[in-house]
């Protein structure tokens, strides 16, 4: 599965963020591809608002993982960039992750990619307006 989006603002990433939870089954992995301000946050700012979360969704930098509880189950998202090796994440639950979680979303962690069953990686790319967006399933 590939295809492409082209999203003109926040607010439309965010939309066809929200569109995504009811595609993918429980314990889906989504990696977020894009340079820094790219619209990963943002994304999965949809995400939760797709599996019915009010949270506030923040750049989880700082705490690495965030786990949201929606009504689905938790939404987790992972920031994998001060790691140095995003497999770094199997000693830190992602394992566990997996089987609890309704939606695992990480940022800067496609080097995971061939360890995963399955994910959907979610290319983005800025355009002169807005954003491209490319989505693949293995
Ligand atoms: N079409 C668009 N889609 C998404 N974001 C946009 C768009 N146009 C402008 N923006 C802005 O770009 C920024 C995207 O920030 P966001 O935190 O989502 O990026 P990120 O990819 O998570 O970055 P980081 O790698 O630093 O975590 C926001 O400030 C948002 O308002
Ligand atoms: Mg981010």
């Amino acid at each position: 599965m590939t295809e492409e989006h082209h999203l003109e603002t926040a607010e439309q990433l965010e939309a066809f963020g929200q569109t995504l939870p009811a595609r993918f089954g429980r314990g889906t992995v989504i990696l977020l591809v894009g340079e820094m301000g790219a619209g990963k946050t943002t994304l999965t700012r949809g995400i939760a608002r797709g599996l019915n979360s009010s949270a506030e969704v923040t750049s989880p930098t700082y705490n690495l993982v965030h786990e949201y509880p929606t009504p689905e189950g938790k939404l987790v998202h992972v920031d994998a960039y001060r790691l140095e090796r995003p497999q770094k994440l199997w000693r830190m639950g992602l394992d566990e992750f997996l089987d609890t979680a309704r939606l695992i979303v990480i940022e800067w962690g496609l080097e995971l990619r061939g360890d995963l069953e399955k994910p959907v990686v979610v290319f983005i790319s800025s355009l002169k307006k807005g954003r491209l967006l490319k989505l693949e399933q293995d």
